[in-house]
C-alpha cells in the first residue's frame, strides 16, 4: 500500500480552510492508503520561537484531528517532536541543500521580510538578501526558517511517502521535497527515496475564501471561521461578510466578495440552497441578508457536531496521551527503518 504523510502546524485552531483544503483529504485517504498524520510543532518554532505552551497547542490540533474523524487505529497521529529520527534526516538533507535555492523560495522571502521588519508593500528585488547581510539591521532571520523546506522534506521522505495531501500554497515546498529526494538518490547513487507528489483529493486544489472581500481564509489573514466557533460567533462572522448593493442586470458576473460568498455556500450548503440563491442573484432579486443567514446556519450545522466532539475529546487527556504515544511509536518504527537504510547508504554504522 502506498504511504501518505501530511501535517499542520499547531499555531491555532483548525478553520474551515484547513478542513476543506487538507483535513477532508486526510479523512478520505485514511481508508485507502497507509497514512500518517502529524502535528508540525518544530515547524511552528520557525515563526513562533517562544510558544507559551507548545504541548498544549499540539494537543489542540490533535483533539481537532480526532473530532474531524481521523481514526488513529488506521492512521496514526503523532507529534513531530516525538519522532527525533526526523532531525537526523533533516541534517543529511541540509548537507545537500543549497543556501541559494532555499533563499529563493517565496515563503522564505515573505516570512523573512516579517522577521526583518521590511514593509511588505514597499519591497524590491534583493531586499531580503540585502537586509540579511546588513550588519546594522538589529533584526535577524532564523536559520530554521531558511531550512523549513528541508525539514518538511524530511517529514515526508522519512516514511518514504509518495502522496501528500496539502493545499495549493504548499506547492513550492513540495517541489523542494521532490528535489531533495532526487538529489539524495543522485548524490549516493541509489534509487532509494520516491519523489512525493501533492495530492488533491477532489483532483483540484480547493481554496476556501475569506468573507472579508478578497483572498483566502487563513489564521494570519484574521478572517478565519474556526471549527470550534459557537453559533453566535459564526453568525457574527458571516453577517459581517462584505457584499454590495446587488446586481442591476440579470446574469451579471459576480464581483470577488460576492463570488467568495457563493464559493463558501457551494462548499458547506446543499446544491438546492446554492441554486436557489444563484437564481435569485441572476434574477437581480438577491437579498444578501437572507443568504448570509442561511450560510451561517449551514456553517453552524456543519461545525456544531465537530465542536461538540472537540470539547469532549480535549477534556480527555488520558485518551490524547494514548493516541499521541501510540502514534509516536508507529511513526518512530517507520522512521527508524528508513534512517537505518540512510545511514548505511551514506556509510555510517547502522545496527
Ligand atoms: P493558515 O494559512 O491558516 O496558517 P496552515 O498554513 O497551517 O493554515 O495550513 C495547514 C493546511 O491547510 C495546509 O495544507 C494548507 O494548504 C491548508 N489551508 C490553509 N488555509 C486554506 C484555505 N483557505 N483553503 C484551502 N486550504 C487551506
Ligand atoms: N508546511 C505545512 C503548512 O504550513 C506544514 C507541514 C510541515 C507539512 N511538514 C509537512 C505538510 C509535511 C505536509 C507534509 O501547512
Amino acid at each position: 500500500m502506498e504511504t501518505v504523510v501530511s501535517g499542520i502546524r499547531p499555531t491555532g485552531n483548525l478553520h474551515l480552510g484547513n478542513y476543506f483544503g487538507a483535513v477532508k483529504g486526510f479523512l478520505q485517504m485514511q481508508h485507502e492508503y497507509n497514512c500518517l498524520f502529524f502535528i508540525a510543532d518544530w515547524h511552528s518554532l520557525t515563526t513562533h520561537p517562544h510558544p507559551a505552551d507548545i504541548r498544549k497547542s499540539a494537543y489542540t490540533i490533535l483533539s481537532e484531528y480526532l473530532a474531524c474523524g481521523i481514526d488513529p487505529e488506521i492512521a496514526p497521529i503523532y507529534i513531530q517532536s516525538d519522532v527525533p529520527e526526523t532531525v537526523e534526516l533533516y541534517l543529511y538533507l541540509n548537507m545537500i541543500a543549497g543556501i541559494g535555492e532555499l533563499m529563493r523560495t517565496t515563503s522564505f522571502k515573505d516570512k523573512a521580510r516579517q522577521q526583518l521588519h521590511i514593509d511588505r508593500v514597499h519591497t524590491t528585488e534583493g531586499d531580503v538578501e540585502h537586509e540579511i547581510f546588513n550588519e546594522s539591521n538589529k533584526h535577524s532571520v532564523s536559520a530554521g526558517l531558511l531550512t523549513y523546506p528541508t525539514l518538511m522534506a524530511a517529514d515526508i521522505i522519512i516514511h518514504k511517502a509518495v502522496k501528500v495531501p496539502v493545499g495549493k500554497d504548499q506547492e513550492q515546498n513540495m517541489e523542494m521535497a521532490r528535489r531533495f529526494a532526487r538529489r539524495f538518490n543522485q548524490t549516493y547513487g541509489v534509487d532509494f527515496f520516491p519523489e512525493p507528489a501533492s495530492f488533491y483529493y477532489s483532483h483540484k486544489a480547493v481554496k476556501v475564501p475569506g468573507l472579508d472581500g478578497s483572498g483566502k481564509m487563513g489564521k494570519s489573514e484574521g478572517n478565519a471561521i474556526y471549527l470550534i466557533d459557537d453559533e453566535k460567533t459564526i453568525r457574527k462572522k458571516v453577517m459581517k461578510a462584505v457584499t454590495d448593493s446587488g446586481p442591476t442586470e440579470p446574469n451579471s458576473p459576480k464581483p470577488e466578495p460576492i463570488a467568495n460568498l457563493f464559493t463558501m455556500m457551494e462548499i458547506v450548503s446543499t446544491k438546492d440552497t446554492y441554486d436557489y440563491f444563484n437564481e435569485k442573484y441572476n434574477a437581480c432579486e438577491i437579498r444578501y441578508g437572507d443568504m448570509k443567514k442561511q450560510l451561517a446556519e449551514d456553517i453552524n450545522a456543519f461545525c456544531a457536531p465537530i465542536r461538540e466532539r472537540i470539547l469532549a475529546i480535549a477534556a480527555d487527556t488520558d485518551y490524547l496521551d494514548k493516541v499521541a504515544r501510540q502514534g509516536a511509536e508507529k511513526a518512530r518504527a517507520s522512521a527508524a527503518k528508513t534512517l537505518n537504510e540512510v545511514r548505511r547508504i551514506i556509510g555510517f554504522h547502522s545496527y
